[in-house]
């Protein structure tokens, strides 16, 4: 039996975060979920940690600890999406207050505390969200560098361009300074930018696939996604709104699934036109060291059959 792979997911629900969390609690073979960290991002934070706490219950699974973490990005004022996402963030599910409980610790010292018991190498780091919660826990302690196995986030555009100005992606433009800390942290990182995202587009044939699962969990996945694709569906011309941040969870349970390559990546926090840019050497046409194993290519189809088998093993 392989050894399971400890996680922290941090993440701003959203829909497609929350079909993250979905998939990485339907898989307990494979994952150890040590906690959730909500930041703020797509909503505002007592909207996010509310929502992971949501869908941690609707997955069955209300012994998860979830994490409030940062209200407000390292400098810039928070931008979210409710335009993409709804008022509540998961707009498209059933909404209800939680019973399970939110833990009174911080995100961050969760993620210093848990990184500092680890060994070294042993954990990863999984964001779906701006970086603020996982920079803040560089800034306030730096020796949890060496206890991370791996970060693998979804963030950042290169061939796409941005979705929320032309060069910069939603994660990437709200904490531009955070991201700029975890593209410089010097552990190895895959990034889930929107140029694989925006491959694994949610077609009406794929959400029915899901909702034809007929369970609770199901039903709920359907409803985010029918709600969560319209803006995309509408903005792009295409056929389903990318699931952008599963990509992460899917990589962990298949990563052959994907395909990238090591480049370097850096973070513009500068020029008001492309703060938040993800600057992807991918010729390698600078000096500069690769950092990130850049993700471009995923296989749409398997992605879909791995995640709706998955959650169809949730209640
Ligand atoms: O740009 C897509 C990313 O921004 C996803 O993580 C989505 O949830 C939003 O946070
Ligand atoms: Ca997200």
């Amino acid at each position: 039996m392989p050894k399971k792979r400890p996680i922290i997911l941090d993440c701003d629900p959203g829909q497609d975060d929350a079909v993250a969390i979905l998939l990485a609690l339907a898989a307990p073979e494979e994952l150890d979920v040590l906690g959730i960290t909500a930041v703020a991002g797509n909503v505002p934070l007592e909207k996010t940690q509310r929502n992971a706490r949501i869908l941690c219950e609707l997955a069955g699974k209300p012994e998860v600890k979830v994490f409030a973490g940062c209200a407000e990005p390292l400098e810039r004022p928070l931008f979210t999406a409710e335009y993409v996402h709804g008022q509540e963030g998961i707009d498209g599910a059933d909404i209800f207050e939680p019973v399970m409980p939110l833990q009174g610790q911080h995100a961050v010292d969760f993620i210093v505390e848990t990184l500092m018991a680890a060994k070294d190498d042993s954990i990863t780091l999984v964001p779906t969200a701006p970086l603020t919660n996982i920079a803040s826990a560089f800034l306030k302690e730096p020796r949890i560098a060496p206890k991370i196995h791996e970060i693998v986030l979804m963030g950042g555009a290169f061939r796409e361009g941005g979705n929320v100005t032309p060069s910069a992606e939603f994660n990437i433009y709200v904490d531009p300074q955070a991201a700029k800390v975890v593209f410089g942290c010097g552990r190895p990182i895959v990034a889930m930018g929107l140029d694989v995202t925006h491959q694994v587009l949610g077609t009406p044939p794929r959400v029915k696939a899901i909702g034809d699962l007929g369970t609770k969990v199901a039903r709920n996945v359907q409803g985010m996604l029918e709600f969560f694709n319209r803006h995309d569906v509408e903005k792009y011309g295409v056929e389903g709104g990318p699931l952008h941040d599963p990509c992460t969870i899917a990589y962990l349970l298949q990563p052959s699934l994907f395909q990238g390559k090591r480049v370097n990546v850096e973070v513009e926090t500068e020029s008001e036109l492309t703060i938040g840019e993800t600057v992807v050497d991918f010729w390698g046409v600078t000096e500069r060291e690769p950092n990130v194993n850049w993700i471009h290519t995923a296989d749409a189809d398997g992605f879909y059959d791995l995640l709706t088998k998955r959650l169809s093993e949730l209640g």
